[in-house]
């Protein structure tokens, strides 16, 4: 299961990629609208801190399968490293990723809601597609349940499309996935620092600590 940063915010992917086992970082036109700054700029930023070896996920604006393909080529050519351009799902955006896997770009289909869509993106030879679990829920939906039924339909049909779960609002939605086996989810730096604490552990550190400096004080076992 792999870990995915889901901003384009440069100082939570600083931080973040410092302090987590990230495999990539993830963007949607509103999160880097959000930025407000020079695109290239931006992405070139982005890829100097996480390096060539992880992916960095860029998603097309265009509308027609053609130009979602010429602008998927220049952000592979130009991200300089290991790169997948997410396509939201439609007729065009199928057949870009028909015409992409012809290239070796690799495909992220996302803004799905049902696995009907994911198996169709999956037979169109998407590597991963990306089931909103938060906006689901939102509906009264079941985000998690969806992306079980993915994951279990991929197994079944003997697919190697990676399930990349995305739109997380709580720890609690980041563990069911986890547990339904999707093979990567996407969070903001908000939702991984969330994942971390518990108020128990914190407990638990508090009484190593005090147990130790009772016995040795401020002595630490570089000081022996
Ligand atoms: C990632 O692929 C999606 O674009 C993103 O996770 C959507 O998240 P949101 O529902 O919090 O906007």
């Amino acid at each position: 299961m792999e870990y995915i940063l889901d901003t384009a915010d440069i100082e939570a992917i600083r931080y973040c990629n410092e302090f987590y086992p990230l495999a990539g970082v993830t963007t949607n036109p509103s999160i880097i609208a959000k930025e407000k700054t020079n695109f290239w700029e931006l992405v070139s930023e982005i890829r100097s801190i996480i390096g060539p070896d992880k992916i960095f996920f860029a998603q097309t604006v265009q509308k027609t399968a053609e130009k979602i393909v010429e602008e998927a080529v220049l952000l592979n050519e130009k991200s300089r490293g290991e790169f997948c351009v997410k396509i939201p799902i439609s007729e065009e955006g199928i057949k870009a990723t028909m015409m992409l896997k012809k290239l070796g770009i690799r495909v992220l289909v996302t803004a799905i809601f049902t696995p009907a869509q994911a198996l169709l993106a999956a037979k169109a030879g998407a590597d991963y597609v990306a089931p909103y679990v938060n906006r689901l829920d939102n509906i009264i939906g079941d985000g998690c349940n969806v992306v079980a039924e993915i994951v279990a339909q991929f197994k079944l049909h003997n697919l190697s499309c990676k399930v990349l779960a995305a739109s997380f609002q709580t720890a609690e939605q980041v563990h069911k996935c986890a547990a339904v086996g999707c093979q990567c989810i996407t969070v903001s730096a908000d939702i991984l620092k969330a994942v971390i604490a518990y108020p128990m552990t914190d407990a638990a550190i508090e009484g190593f600590d005090r147990d130790w400096q009772n016995v040795y004080g401020d002595k630490t076992i570089l000081d022996f």
